[in-house]
């Protein structure tokens, strides 16, 4: 059985004090329960004090991104190295905002994904169409190229380090959420194509997260479809009073 994994994206929101509350007030409430798994990934300048408030607690901290480079010139940027030196247990790779807005392809994403995974970070991997490829019918095919051009070279013995994220690009931030029905399908594609790509048993380990405006009032029905393994949450993830519902709403 999957174990619920819920992770809140804080993306570019929250200052120390407030993000220090949000991980306090977190670290309190799921106290220390081993039936679902927590995780936050906090802006990167905040990650070292964040990984500090919740040691000890089995809430798992994260980036919201890597480079792809392993060390050198890249002004701005932050190795996996760093990540995993600091305490980080994951990173997000592909997110739809660094897609679309940073203009992130599958091969870079790629790139990414072995950079953590040479550094020995867990990997939670975002796949989506947009509204104008859903409405063409290419839901399928883009999530498809996603995620065989994003694992390409992954090794088997790796697998278990990564967790997918459907988001589709027209339920983020928009509070139009996929149904439980639209999200379950495309898991549920999502989890037989990662059975052909490698095979049944990592198929029936993997855990496909959803992400697009998951919020307490609609957590537990996109949970309770068996295909979906846990949330990736942005806006609702930024407040204990909606977070912490959501986590629960997995149990
Ligand atoms: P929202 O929950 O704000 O729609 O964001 C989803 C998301 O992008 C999480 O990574």
């Amino acid at each position: 059985m999957r174990k619920p994994y819920l992770a809140g994206n804080w993306k570019m929101n929250l200052e120390l004090k407030s993000a220090l509350g949000l991980a306090g007030a977190l670290r309190e409430h799921v106290g220390s329960r081993d039936d679902v798994d927590v995780a936050v990934a906090p802006p990167y300048v905040y990650l070292s004090e964040v990984i500090v408030a919740l040691e000890g607690s089995p809430i798992r901290v994260g980036a919201q991104d890597v480079c792809d480079r392993t060390q050198g010139a890249y002004t701005g940027e932050v190795s996996a190295v760093m990540l995993k030196d600091i305490g980080c247990d994951f990173s997000v790779i592909g997110h739809s905002e660094r897609r679309r807005l940073y203009g992130e392809g599958d091969e870079l994403c790629n790139t990414k994904v072995h950079r953590a995974l040479e550094a020995g970070l867990e990997i939670i991997l975002c796949v989506g169409e947009t509204l104008d490829e859903r409405e063409e019918g290419k839901t399928e095919t883009v999530v498809r190229r996603q995620l065989s051009e994003g694992m390409a070279g992954v090794p088997g013995d790796q697998l278990d380090k990564i967790t997918l994220a459907y988001e589709p690009v027209w339920a983020i931030g928009t509070g139009r959420t996929a149904t439980p029905e639209q999200a379950g399908e495309v898991h549920r594609y999502l989890r037989g194509m990662w059975a052909g790509l490698y095979n049944e048993q990592s198929a029936t380990r993997l855990r496909i997260q959803y992400g697009g405006s998951v919020k307490p009032s609609n957590a537990k029905e996109l949970l309770a479809i068996p295909d979906i393994d846990g949330a990736l949450v942005g806006g609702a993830a930024l407040t204990p009073e909606q977070f912490q519902p959501i986590i629960d709403s997995a149990s």
